[in-house]
């Protein structure tokens, strides 16, 4: 059994039309059980590289392997390949199908073949981790955006995937709902799900992620786990990404603390503060 998840190989893709291909070259491994983030400017091919993964697009070149099993694209290999990886869309415009809130997360549940009880079983429940109970009848098209976002990821992840890639989870949330959807996340994760975030949010990148994946122009160029990424970053000013705000207060003030590594949630960074400003 290997210790990663999702591989990619030296994967190409061109878009229909494209100049120039969207995934030059792109390889990585995902490490198994670990939550991971994927980050990088707009346009390098994060969502490409997602919808790859799902099997949507096939590469023109390289190979997809799933715990070693290559992705290929016959219908029966696709179905057992999207029991085992799930996909929230960047725009949740895209994934919703149903015209309803529960009609839209039984779908994916009745494609699984479940029997109707157990549908609606994971249905209520569903329903109940994503605070979407009032709007369980509502019409998608009346929902707001950030609504929207969340049917969606309810949808994926109560189909419990081994792998969830979530593109842009947090996008359109308020922080209540973000705050919410962190709790979840880290309920499946403790269950033994492989996560992969794509978001230009590098705070939360900083305090979530065990590991993350850097790409930049359709290729990866830094992958580790996330204090050594964040190093990387660093020494490579001509990639503009921007650093984590927790990191840039650091560095700016770790010469003058002892050598401690560096905090990764504001709590750590004032516990740190007080006790070097209490001399101790
Ligand atoms: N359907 C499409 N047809 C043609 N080109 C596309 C299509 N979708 C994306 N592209 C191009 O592929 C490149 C990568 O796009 P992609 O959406 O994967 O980037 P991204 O890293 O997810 O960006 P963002 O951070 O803005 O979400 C961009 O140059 C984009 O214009
Ligand atoms: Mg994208």
């Amino acid at each position: 059994m290997s210790e990663y998840l999702l591989e990619f190989r030296d994967i190409y893709y061109s878009y229909p039309m494209a100049e120039i291909p969207t995934l030059q070259g792109l390889s990585f491994r995902l490490p198994k059980h670990k939550k991971t983030a994927l980050i990088g400017q707009n346009g390098c091919g994060k969502s490409t590289m997602f919808l790859i993964a799902d099997g949507l697009c096939q590469p023109d070149r390289g190979i997809v392997t799933l715990d070693n099993l290559p992705l290929t694209f016959d219908r029966a290999a696709l179905n057992r390949w999207r029991q085992r990886v799930g996909l929230v869309f960047q725009d949740p415009e895209q994934q919703l199908v149903a015209p309803t809130v529960a009609a839209d997360i039984s779908y994916g549940l009745c494609n699984q073949g479940l029997s109707d009880s157990a549908v609606a079983i994971k249905v209520t429940k569903t329903l109940a981790d994503f605070n979407l109970e009032n709007l369980a009848m509502s019409p998608l098209q009346h929902l707001s955006l950030g609504q929207k976002k969340r049917v969606s990821i309810a949808g994926v992840m109560a189909l419990q995937p081994e792998l969830l890639l979530l593109d842009e989870p947090t996008a359109y949330l308020d922080p209540v709902q973000t705050r919410n959807l962190l709790t979840e996340l880290a309920s499946i994760a403790e269950l033994g799900t492989t996560l992969l975030i794509a978001t230009h949010d590098l705070d939360f990148v900083y305090q979530w992620a065990d590991w993350v994946l850097v790409m930049d122009e359709g290729r990866l160029i830094a992958e580790g786990e996330t204090l050594r990424v964040f190093e990387q970053l660093q020494s490579m000013p001509d990639f503009e990404l921007g650093m984590p705000t927790l990191w840039q207060m650091w560095s700016s003030l770790a010469e003058k603390m002892p050598q401690v590594p560096a905090p990764r949630s504001i709590e750590e960074f004032t516990a740190y503060l007080e006790k070097y400003i209490s001399g101790k």
